[in-house]
């Protein structure tokens, strides 16, 4: 077995009960969580779609490093593990922990961002735009025009405009960029993977312009695992070889090790500039932790290190990507639109699609989410207009683009009877697409109201 035969390369040694409350619980269930799936237990759900991160399955390798872990304040064993890890596969040289990776970006942001400048990504994930809004920036989004057509078969839909980034540095100029990044693969537009043709064309602008380039590293291996599968040249070489070679194009990089770390929690902010990160080692300090540890347990920083390589194992990201695509057909069989190509880590249904008629100011991600909870007890998450839909300067009410559900899958968790479960549960909504309400919001109104707000089904 090996590469280009997809298998499971692992079996079940420890298991998690789950029970699923009846269909009337249910109905029951999510009408008391306000129709907000975030308000929902864990124990009321069958097959937990919301989030592929922190919510993977560690291996037997992974959990006997936590009993490696060395919680000494400073310079600790399981740190010079952790960053010899970091050094070997990413190559940089100053190497911090974090406690996720919101806080990785939150230390890199403030800084390097000063109030007024302009911060330009493929697509920044909603932490990293809050992140360089808190910190006075203004987070522009340059993916190529493709990503916006769910239907458009593109290799590497999450590629950045090269034309858009020159002209972006041509009307601002140079001084108003403090960084350009690149999210691989890009989770807001699909989980879409970007390839190093693009990362060498968008390394050599920055370079150019004397500007820092970093990644946005989260699913990074399963980036790996596209470029190796897709891209002319590079059948014949590893994951960790394409990773070197994406890394070497980079100043720097943050990263949630909560995605391609399989770890429970943990993040990590690396570079080369001594001047950045002699000023991110005090920012890390005031908001972490001491630089050995970040916010981390010395077993954490233990489970990264093992994590990391188990990521950019070839026979695990063929299984992982297989999962996925195993996900999307079985979803495109049943009648349900989805983002094509199928991404990495999730599957993205479309609602525009499915239901064209159904005003976006009802929320037809909402109303498929949690129609799906009601059927099959699976957790899916709108990423759609409850998330995005925002009040301009003029009062206008301005709706996203798309208009999508998204099934995230953790690493190593479910198996085929799981995501089959999710399938059926997914094609019976979708008969019943007709007779789905809408809804309002009744309270938490705000920017994060996806997490927060509660709703009500009213007529459409
Ligand atoms: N960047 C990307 C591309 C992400 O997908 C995430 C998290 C982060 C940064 C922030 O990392 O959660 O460790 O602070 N994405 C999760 C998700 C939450 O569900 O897609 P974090």
């Amino acid at each position: 077995m090996g590469w280009e035969t997809p298998y499971k390369p692992y079996r079940i040694k420890v298991v998690e009960p789950i029970t699923v409350p009846e269909r009337s619980a249910r109905t029951k269930l999510i009408e008391r969580a306000g129709y907000n799936v975030f308000n929902l237990h864990a124990q009321d759900i069958y097959v937990d779609l919301l989030t592929d991160s922190g919510t993977g399955a560690m291996s037997q390798d992974q959990w006997a490093a936590l009993m490696r872990g060395d919680e000494s304040y400073a310079g600790s064993r399981s740190f010079a593990r952790f960053e010899a890890a970091v050094k070997d596969i990413f190559g940089f040289r100053h190497i911090l922990p974090t406690h996720q990776g919101r806080a990785a970006e939150n230390v890199l942001f403030s800084s390097i961002i000063k109030p007024g400048d302009i911060v330009p990504n493929n697509m920044h994930f909603d932490t990293t735009r809050a992140n360089i809004l808190a910190n006075g920036g203004e987070p522009v989004d340059l993916v190529i025009d493709d990503a916006y057509d769910p239907q458009k078969p593109h290799p590497f839909k999450g590629n950045m405009d090269t034309a858009k980034l020159e002209a972006l540095i041509a009307n601002v100029g140079r001084d108003r960029i403090p960084l350009i990044m690149m999210t691989i693969t890009n989770n807001s537009g699909g989980g879409q993977p970007v390839s190093l043709a693009n990362l060498h064309a968008v390394s050599e602008i920055a370079h150019h312009h004397n500007i820092p380039f970093f990644i946005d590293a989260c699913r990074y291996a399963e980036n790996t695992y596209f470029i190796h599968t897709r891209e002319k040249g590079y059948s014949g070489v590893s994951p960790l070889d394409i990773a070197r070679e994406i890394f070497s194009l980079a100043d720097g990089m943050t990263m949630s090790a909560k995605k391609d770390g399989i770890t429970n929690i943990g993040g990590i902010l690396a570079g080369n500039d001594d001047d950045i990160f002699a000023r991110a080692r005090e920012r890390l300090i005031l908001m972490e932790g001491f630089p050995t540890y970040g916010g981390l347990a010395g077993r954490d920083l233990e489970a990264i290190a093992v994590g990391l390589y188990e990521a950019l194992d070839p026979a695990y990201l063929a299984d992982r990507i297989e999962q996925t695509r195993y996900l999307g057909d079985g979803m495109k069989a049943a009648g349900v639109p989805i983002v094509e190509p199928i991404g990495g880590h999730a599957v993205y249904i479309d609602m525009k699609r499915l239901v064209p008629d159904f005003p976006q100011r009802l929320f037809p991600g909402l109303a498929f989410v949690v129609a799906l909870y009601v059927e099959a007890a699976v957790r899916g998450v709108e990423v759609g207009s409850v998330m995005f839909a925002h009040t301009d300067e003029s009062g206008t009410e301005v709706y996203p683009k798309l208009e999508l559900v998204r099934l995230a899958i953790p690493r190593r968790t479910y198996t085929r009877t799981h995501l089959d479960a999710v399938i059926a549960g997914a094609a019976t909504v979708a008969q019943q697409k007709d007779n789905l309400p809408g809804y309002r919001i009744v309270d938490g109104e705000g920017p994060l109201r996806h997490f927060t707000a509660r709703f009500a089904p009213i007529e459409r």
